[in-house]
């Protein structure tokens, strides 16, 4: 499946990162903390130029403790790079927040050498949430649409410390098959850009192999075999089926089934889950890598070929 989005206002914003990154002491990238993975950016590291970089998986109060342990030590173990985990609850994340810059970039602080931080993350992830706790204010969201509001702000959370804004951001192109359904699965893409019934399969094979038992307490599936036993198709048709979701004399609702299961994901109703552990997602990274440079050499070689035939270039030996 294709999940298409369309990231709109990406060039604007990477101009205002490419821009703003010369004078920022540490880069703040908040990650859904259920999918840490998936909701990086790929395109940042780039754009951020290997400045320290504080990873914040926010939405934990969602996500799977003891997997969100597991992505902090691997952040962590990673040079120039700190990682904590955050939730709308906590009341003072401001100063985790801080400790940790000032960790990362030890030789700032004062008036003369103030914190310069760059917050960044993919729409949804929490940043406007998480920014009006910081400055204890509902401060303007930050546009997801470039013209409609202005590209940065810059918040003040101390008379040292500046924290720049930017708005939520996606990349072009998906790479990870994986990542775009998981992306979906926790509301990031618009629901335009995806078939809630493709997302929801793949959500549920998942699911039914590391959370399976949460699957059976949810749903209570009666005259079934057990969720790890179904097929995915088979799952999400007892579970529609299970929650009344029927069509007149033409059995399961399939599509509704799919919300239904989509909705209770976002919601947390199954309970606290993580669709990915670090080394999951090395290895679809590696294989959508592999595939992705297979796909490059075909169409370098479909090119080459037109160039052959229609601008009468030379074969290179
Ligand atoms: P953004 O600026 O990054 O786009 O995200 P925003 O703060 O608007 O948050 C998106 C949704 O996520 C909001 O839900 C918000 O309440 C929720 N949210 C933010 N931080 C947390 C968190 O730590 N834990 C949980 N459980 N939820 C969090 P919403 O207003 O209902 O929006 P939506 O779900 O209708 O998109």
């Amino acid at each position: 499946m294709a999940i298409q989005w369309f990231p709109g206002h990406m060039h604007l914003t990477k101009k205002a990162i490419q821009e703003r990154i010369k004078n920022i002491d540490v880069v703040i990238e908040l990650l859904d903390a259920r999918l840490p993975g998936s909701s990086a950016n790929p395109m940042l590291a780039t754009l951020t130029a290997g400045k320290p970089t504080l990873k914040v998986l926010n939405k934990q109060d969602l996500a799977d403790p003891q997997r969100t342990v597991q992505w902090l030590a691997h952040y962590n173990a990673q040079s120039g790079t700190c990682a904590i985990a955050l939730d709308a609850s906590v009341s003072t994340p401001a100063k985790a927040l801080v400790k940790a810059c000032f960790e990362l970039a030890p030789n700032r602080g004062g008036m003369v050498k103030p914190m310069r931080v760059l917050i960044c993350g993919i729409p949804n992830v929490g940043k406007s949430t998480l920014i009006n706790t910081l400055t204890g204010k509902r401060a303007t969201k930050t546009g997801d649409e470039a013209g409609i509001t202005k590209l940065e702000q810059r918040i003040s959370l101390a008379d040292d410390f500046y924290l720049y804004d930017t708005p939520g951001m996606l990349w072009p192109r998906i790479i990870v098959a994986k990542s775009g359904y998981n992306l979906a699965a926790s509301g990031a893409i618009g629901r335009n850009a995806f078939n809630e019934e493709e997302v929801a399969l793949e959500l549920l094979g998942y699911l039914k192999t590391h959370y399976a038992a949460m699957l059976a307490a949810r749903y209570k599936l009666a005259g079934t075999a057990p969720p790890a036993d179904l097929q995915d198709e088979e799952l999400l048709e007892a579970i529609g089926r299970q929650r009344g979701a029927l069509q007149s004399g033409r059995g399961v609702n399939l599509q509704k089934s799919a919300e239904i299961v989509i909705y209770d994901f976002r919601a947390a109703s199954l309970g606290r889950i993580t669709l990915e552990t670090p080394g999951e997602f090395a290895q679809w990274l590696a294989s959508g890598q592999q595939l992705d440079a297979e796909r490059q050499i075909k169409k370098d070689a479909i090119e080459l070929d037109r160039a052959i035939r229609f601008k009468k270039i030379k074969r290179p030996p």
